[in-house]
Parts: C-alpha cells; structure tokens; sequence
C-alpha cells in the first residue's frame, strides 16, 4: 500500500529551519518539517498556531526570512507562486477562493492554464492546434469533474454549489495543474458530518489512484487520526510535536497545547484513553481553543 511506500521514500519536500516574521510577531519559528514523496501528512495546532503561514511560504505567498525550502531536492524559497504552481505543488485556501461567476468546469479550466501551450493569438486567430488544446482542456476539466464528484454539475455558476461541492471544486481546481503534492487548509471546515466523512475518502484517493502526496491542516481530530501517517504539531510557530497519530494523542505537551496549562495531568491519570476521547469530541477541543484566546497577544521576535 501507498502508506507502506512513503515509509523511508524520498523527500519531496524538506523545510530547514523555516522561520517568518509579521513585524515583532514570529509566526512560523526555526521550523524543520519533511514529507516523504507518496505520503498523507497532517498539520495540527491551535488557531493562530502558524499553520497556514507555513502553506503560505511553501507555495510563495510569503518569503521565509530564514531557512530553505526544498521540493524534490530543488529550491523553491525565493520563487513566485506562479513558478512554484509549475514546479508541482498545488493548494486550496482555508476560505474557499473560487470564480464565483464562473461555471464550476470553467473554474476546473482556469487551474489547466500554467499547462496549455496555446497564446492568446492563436485563440483569436482560431488556429487549429488551438481549437485542438481548447477540446482537450475541457475534456481534461469533465474527467476531473468526475472524480471529484462533480459530474452533472459543470455548467452551475460555483457559487450555486453546496458548500461541500464548493470544497470539492477548489480541490478539482489544485489537481487540474497536474500537481505532485497539494496542499489542503482545513478541507472540511465547515461541513456536516456526512461530507466530512465521503471528503476524508477523497483525500485518501488522491494519493491512492493519483499518487499525490497530501499535507493537510485539519482542526478536525477525527479525520487527522484517521487518515494522516504523520502528524506535525505547532504552537506559537514551534514544532512541538511530530510522529504517528497514536504517538501524538498521548503526548502531552500537544493536550497541553490545545487544552491549557495542567490539562495533560489532569487527563492522563483519571483514564488511560483520555486524550482519545478527547481528540474524538472534535468540537469540544475546538471551543477550547477559541476561548483560549492567547493569539491575540503577537510574540515577539
Ligand atoms: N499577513 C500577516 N500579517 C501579520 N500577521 C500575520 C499575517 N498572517 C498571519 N499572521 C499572524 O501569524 C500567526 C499565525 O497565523 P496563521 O494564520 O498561520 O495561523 P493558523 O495556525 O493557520 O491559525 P488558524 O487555525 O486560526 O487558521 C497569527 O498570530 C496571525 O495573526
Ligand atoms: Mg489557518
């Protein structure tokens, strides 16, 4: 199985001491993170951890003040968003960034772009290669409709989907650039219990029938245990924590990173299993974060 060929694989990503500042605030802090190629891999952490900072470098939106970033052993710290989509990474945003007015299979189309050969000459002059690339780009956009679960719905202006097809759409739209690793800010924020669950498959498939490697950021406990074969933890910039989903729910430092000061002692002695109960009643961690409020306060460097 896919699980079994990431073990010990090439590193297709690699930060090395990746660290970004916001002013005095240090938002993502010396950090050193890998994925093997062919792996799924979750980021965890309180809000304002620096989860999504780390996407934002990694794809280009920002740039490291220190550290490398390398995928597939070349650097990518110091390129575009646009020569690092090229390169093979793709992502989805963690509030949907779709083409509202746009159908759901142009918005598919739009992700082919950094693929397609054709200038806008050829397209006004209607040359035949062109014509010939248009055809294929929309055949390409139905297929990935399909698998994304789509299909039927290709002429819906996006912002007629449900909110769950609109998370399904923005992740047609990473594939559609052919990506060798995409990476997913929290793929089932907001969705009910069933469309957590067909989502999390999906996820699952992306690596298993594309052979995409998959790093996802999830608030969602659930479906990091069940479906992540690395687990990273941040809080306040830092790693904390990093190792297997079992690993990770026992550790202490990670229940104290979600729960407050004193929570690890208090969970651990009162029942072995504790912190999986608490892992399992994801909203419940959830409300505990937000309340704990501290990200309001910026660290300083
Ligand atoms: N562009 C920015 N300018 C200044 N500060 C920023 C910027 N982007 C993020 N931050 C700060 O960096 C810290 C990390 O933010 P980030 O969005 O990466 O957290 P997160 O782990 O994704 O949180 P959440 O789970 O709430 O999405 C926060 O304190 C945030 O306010
Ligand atoms: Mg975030």
């Amino acid at each position: 199985m896919a699980a079994a060929n990431a073990k010990g694989g090439k590193r297709i990503l690699e930060a090395k001491g990746m660290t970004k500042r916001f002013s005095g605030l240090v938002a993502v802090d010396n950090l050193d993170f890998y994925i093997p190629q062919g792996a799924i891999a979750s980021i965890i952490g309180p809000n304002g951890a620096g989860k999504t900072t780390f996407f934002n470098c990694i794809t280009g939106f920002y740039q490291i003040d220190e550290g490398e970033i390398l995928f597939d052993g070349e650097r990518l710290h110091g390129k575009s968003p646009d020569q690092i989509t090229r390169a093979g990474i793709s992502r989805t945003f963690q509030n949907i960034r779709l083409f509202n007015n746009m159908s759901t299979i142009e918005n598919i189309m739009v992700g082919q772009e950094p693929h397609l050969a054709s200038s806008w000459l050829g397209a006004i002059l209607g040359l035949p290669s062109t014509r010939r690339e248009e055809v294929a780009t929309e055949d390409r956009a139905r297929e990935l409709l399909e698998f994304v679960g789509l299909e039927g719905k290709g002429d819906m202006l996006s912002k007629n989907l449900s909110y769950g097809d609109q998370r399904r759409l923005e992740i047609g739209r990473a594939l559609a650039n052919k990506p060798k690793l995409v990476l997913l800010d929290e793929p089932t924020a907001g969705m009910n219990p069933r469309e957590t669950i067909e989502t999390t498959e999906f996820i699952r498939r992306l690596r298993d029938e594309l052979g995409i490697t998959v790093v996802l950021i999830e608030h969602d406990m659930r479906v990091v245990m069940e479906i992540s074969e690395h687990i990273t933890v941040l809080d306040y910039g830092k790693k904390i924590a990093e190792g297997l989903p079992a690993a990770i729910q026992a550790n202490p430092d990670v229940i104290e990173a979600y729960l407050g000061r004193g929570a690890a002692a208090a969970a651990v002695p009162a029942q072995g299993n504790c912190i999986k109960k608490t892992f399992a009643t994801t909203s419940g961690i959830q409300r505990k974060v937000n309340h704990r409020g501290h990200r309001d306060t910026p660290r300083k460097a």
